[in-house]
C-alpha cells in the first residue's frame, strides 16, 4: 500500500493509466500537470486524487506538495517532436523541472520512500550496440540530452543525499489511454485513428526503421516493481521488449486487427526526429533484478488497444 502519491504529467498516456493501476492502493494521489499536451479527462474522477494543473517549473507550486508525499511519480514531459521545434521548452521542462522535483523532494519531502523517473530510450539515439543495455549512449536530439540529463541529475541526488531514485527507460510505449487528443501521441494511435477515418496511415521514411513496442501495462508493471523493490534505488532499467518490429508491420498487424486489410498506406519524408533505424533493447536488468517480465505480445497488446479505442478512445 503506498501512502500519499505524487504523479507528475498524470494527464498524459503513461500518467493517467498509472494512476488508474496505483489508486486502489494510494491514500492520496496529488497530480501536477500543465496540461499542455495532456487531457483532464484523462484522470479518473476520485475523491483520493487532487489535480493541480501548473508547470513542474514552479517551484512554489512542488514546495507546498512535497511534504506531504511518500512516492514521486515523475512523467511530466515535452515530448521528442516538440523538442527540435522549441529546444529551450524541452530543456526548460526535461532538464530544469525535473531537476526542481528533485531538489524540492529533496528539502521537503520527509518519508520520501521513492522518486520514480520515466525516461526513454532515446537516449540510446541510433545506437551501434544492438540489444542495447543501460550503459550504452547517443545523444543526438534534444529531448535525448534533456532526458538524459536529468537522469544524471538522479544520480546525483542519490549519491549525494541518498534520494530513493529509479530511473525507467521506457520504449515506444502503446496502449488503452494513448489518444490522438494529443497530437504528439504515437504511431499506434495514429494509425487506429487513421483507419477509424478512411484515411491512409501516414508512415515517415521507408517504413523499414524499427522500434521495440511496450505494452502499457507492461510498462506499468515495471513502475510498481520500482516502486517496491528497495534493491532498485539507484538502479536505471531498460524496459523494452527486446522485440523489433518495423512500422510497416505494425501498419499491417493494426490492418489486421480492426479487419481492414486493404487500407491504403502513405509514405512522406522523414521528419528531423527520425534519426534511428533500428531499436532493440536489452531489458535483461530488469527481469534479472526486479523480475519484471513481458506479459503481451504485440497481437495481444494491439488486440487490447483496439477494443478500448472503438469504446472510448476518440
Ligand atoms: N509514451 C512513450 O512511448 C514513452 C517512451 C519513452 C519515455 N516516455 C516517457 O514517459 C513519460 C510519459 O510519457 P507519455 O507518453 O505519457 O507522454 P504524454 O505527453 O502523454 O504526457 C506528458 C504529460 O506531461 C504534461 N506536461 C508537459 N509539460 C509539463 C510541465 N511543464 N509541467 C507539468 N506537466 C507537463 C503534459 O500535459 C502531459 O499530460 C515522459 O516523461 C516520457 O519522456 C514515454
Amino acid at each position: 500500500m503506498f501512502g500519499n502519491v505524487l504523479v507528475t504529467g498524470g494527464a498524459g498516456f503513461i500518467g493517467s493509466q498509472l494512476i488508474r493501476r496505483i489508486l486502489p492502493i494510494s491514500q492520496h494521489i496529488y497530480v501536477i500537470d500543465d496540461l499542455s499536451t495532456g487531457q483532464l479527462e484523462a484522470i479518473p474522477e476520485s475523491e483520493k486524487i487532487t489535480f493541480i494543473k501548473d508547470s513542474i517549473t514552479n517551484k512554489r507550486v512542488l514546495d507546498e506538495i512535497m511534504p506531504r508525499v511518500e512516492y514521486i511519480f515523475h512523467l511530466a514531459c515535452s515530448n521528442i517532436i516538440k523538442s527540435v521545434i522549441d529546444i529551450e521548452l524541452d530543456l526548460n521542462t526535461n532538464l530544469i523541472g525535473g531537476f526542481n522535483l528533485l531538489q524540492s523532494a529533496h528539502k521537503h519531502c520527509l518519508k520520501l520512500r521513492r522518486f520514480i523517473y520515466a525516461s526513454t530510450t532515446s537516449v540510446y539515439g541510433a545506437a551501434t550496440l544492438l540489444p542495447t543495455t543501460e550503459d550504452y549512449y547517443k545523444i543526438e536530439l534534444p529531448y535525448s540530452a534533456s532526458k538524459f540529463s536529468a537522469e544524471h541529475y538522479c544520480s546525483v541526488y542519490h549519491s549525494m543525499y541518498h534520494t530513493p531514485t529509479v530511473v525507467l527507460r521506457l520504449s515506444n510505449v502503446y496502449g488503452p489511454g494513448q489518444t490522438i487528443l494529443n497530437p504528439y501521441c504515437g504511431v499506434v494511435a495514429k494509425f487506429f485513428e487513421a483507419i477509424d477515418n478512411d484515411m491512409p496511415l501516414i508512415i515517415y521514411g521507408d517504413g523499414q526503421q524499427t522500434r521495440d513496442f511496450t505494452f502499457i501495462e507492461d510498462a506499468l508493471d515495471a513502475f510498481l516493481l520500482a516502486a517496491i523493490n528497495d534493491g532498485a534505488i539507484g538502479q536505471v532499467y531498460n524496459v523494452g521488449t527486446g522485440v523489433e518490429t518495423t512500422i510497416l508491420k505494425i501498419a499491417d498487424e493494426v490492418k489486421k486487427s480492426t479487419g481492414h486489410p486493404d487500407s491504403l498506406v502513405e509514405f512522406k519524408h522523414k521528419r528531423p526526429v527520425d534519426v534511428v533505424r533500428r531499436r532493440n533493447i536489452d531489458s535483461t536488468k530488469i527481469q534479472r533484478e526486479l523480475q519484471w517480465r513481458v506479459n503481451y505480445s504485440l497481437s495481444e497488446g494491439l488486440k487490447k488497444t483496439f477494443l478500448w479505442f472503438k469504446e472510448e478512445g476518440r
